[in-house]
C-alpha cells in the first residue's frame, strides 16, 4: 500500500457518516489536549506523538489497531506524512494523513441549509474546529453574509456558487476568540461591512448601523432587522431574518448565554446584558435561533443543524432567563466565570484592524474552540481541571 493524504472535509464526512475509523493525532500531548477534533458522535481517536515514533518506533506502531483505516492529524502535515510512512512499512493497510495540518481542521467550514424558498435562502455555515457558526443569506443573486471568519476564500466561493453578487457582510460583535472575516470581505468584494459601537475607534472600516433599521435586498428577498442588544460585547447586534430567524451572535445560545466578562468590565456589561435579555425574552417565542456558537454538537438537531426555536432555548436556559434581579443575574455571571485566553486581547486587535499579524500568527491566534459561553463550557472546563 502507499500512502496517501485527505482533506479536512473528508474527515468532517467520515465522522458524520459514522465510519469506523481511527483519528491518530501525533502532535505532543499538550498540543493535543488544548484542541483536537471533534465529531458530533462518538469515534476512535489516538494520541501518539511523532517523538515517539522517531524515537521508540515499534512500541508506538504497537499501540496503534490495525482493524480500521487510520487517518492521521498533526500540526502542519510533515509529521503525519512520516508516521504514515512508518505504518505503511509496518504493513498498515489504510493510512492516510491530512493535508495542511491541524489547522485545515480548525478553519474548515460546512454549509447547512436553513431556508430554501422562492424568496430567498439561508445558510448556515458551521465550523467544527471553532464550535462557530457564521450565516450566508441569499435573494435575487445577491448574498449577505453575517459573522464571516477569516477563511475568505470559501465564503467568496460560496456566493459564486449560487450565482451571488456579496452586498453586504455583517458582523453581529467585535469578536475576541477569532479572526472575522467582514473586512476582507468587504476589501475584496466592495460589499459594505456593518458593525456596531464595538468598531468604533477602531480602522475595521464598518459602516455603523442604528436600531431597529432594516437591510434589504435589491429587489425582494427577506428583510434583516438590526436590533442592539449589548452585553456580551457593548456593541453586540442580533439580526432577525424575515421575522423568522434569529442571528443571535454571542447574545443567545442554544446552550447558555454569551459571556459578558471578556471585555473585563464584568459589572458593567452584565447590567446590559441583564436588560438586553429581558428584552430579547419578549420577542416572539417560534422565532428560530441561529447562534453565533456552541458548546458541544449535542445542541444540533438530527441535521447537524444549529437551530432551535426561541421558546425551547428560553426553556433549555431557564436558570438564566427566569433571573429577575440585577443583582442576582450579575452574581449568576460571577459564579460562572472563568479566566480567557490570552489570545483574545490580540484577536480583538486584529478584528479592529488596530494590529496587523502574518499569515502564521493569525493562524496560531486562530487555532482552537471559543470561549464564549457564560455556562456550559465552564462546566466543562472545570470537570477537566478537577
Ligand atoms: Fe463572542
Amino acid at each position: 500500500m502507499t500512502l496517501s493524504s485527505y482533506e479536512a472535509k473528508d474527515l468532517f464526512q467520515w465522522l458524520t457518516n459514522k465510519e469506523d475509523i481511527l483519528v491518530l493525532d501525533v502532535r505532543n500531548q499538550k498540543d493535543f489536549s488544548r484542541f483536537q477534533v471533534e465529531s458530533p458522535y462518538p469515534f476512535n481517536m489516538q494520541n501518539v506523538s511523532y517523538y515517539d515514533f522517531m524515537e521508540i518506533e515499534d512500541e508506538s506502531v504497537a499501540k496503534v489497531p490495525r482493524d480500521k483505516p487510520v487517518r492521521i492529524v498533526c500540526a502542519k502535515e510533515g509529521s503525519a506524512k512520516y508516521v504514515g510512512e512508518i505504518l505503511v512499512e509496518h504493513g498498515f493497510e489504510d493510512v492516510r494523513y491530512l493535508t495542511g495540518g491541524i489547522k485545515t481542521w480548525g478553519n474548515l467550514l460546512v454549509p447547512k441549509t436553513i431556508h430554501d424558498g422562492d424568496n430567498y435562502s439561508l445558510f448556515q455555515f458551521i465550523r467544527p474546529g471553532k464550535a462557530s457558526c457564521s450565516y450566508g443569506l441569499c435573494s435575487g443573486g445577491e448574498i449577505m453574509f453575517f459573522d464571516p471568519s477569516r477563511n475568505v476564500d470559501f465564503y467568496l466561493d460560496f456566493a459564486k456558487s449560487k450565482g451571488c453578487k456579496v452586498i453586504k457582510t455583517f458582523e453581529t460583535h467585535l469578536q475576541a476568540d477569532y479572526i472575522a472575516g467582514s473586512r476582507q470581505i468587504a476589501e475584496q468584494t466592495g460589499a459594505d461591512f456593518f458593525g456596531g459601537v464595538d468598531f468604533e475607534g477602531t480602522k475595521a472600516g464598518h459602516k455603523s448601523v442604528t436600531d431597529n433599521e432594516i437591510h434589504t435586498f435589491s429587489q425582494g428577498g427577506s428583510d434583516v432587522k438590526v436590533l442592539f442588544t449589548p452585553g456580551h460585547t457593548p456593541g453586540s447586534l442580533t439580526f432577525i431574518v424575515d421575522d423568522t430567524y434569529m442571528i443571535s451572535g454571542d447574545t443567545v445560545l442554544i446552550q447558555s448565554i454569551g459571556r459578558p466578562d471578556l471585555g473585563g468590565q464584568v459589572d458593567q456589561w452584565a447590567v446590559l446584558l441583564f436588560n438586553t435579555i429581558r428584552k430579547v425574552a419578549q420577542l416572539d417565542d417560534s422565532l428560530l435561533v441561529l447562534p453565533g456558537h456552541y458548546s458541544s454538537w449535542s445542541e444540533a438537531d438530527k441535521d447537524l443543524h444549529f437551530c432551535l426555536p426561541f421558546n425551547q432555548v428560553k426553556e433549555r436556559n431557564k436558570e438564566v432567563f427566569s433571573i429577575r434581579d440585577e443583582k442576582d443575574f450579575i452574581q449568576y455571571i460571577k459564579d460562572n466565570m472563568r479566566a480567557q485566553p490570552e489570545e483574545y486581547a490580540l484577536i480583538r486587535l486584529a478584528n479592529g484592524n488596530m494590529e496587523q499579524y502574518d499569515l502564521e500568527k493569525q493562524e496560531e491566534l486562530d487555532l482552537g474552540k471559543n470561549e464564549c459561553a457564560a455556562t456550559a463550557y465552564a462546566k466543562a472546563q472545570a470537570a477537566k481541571e478537577n
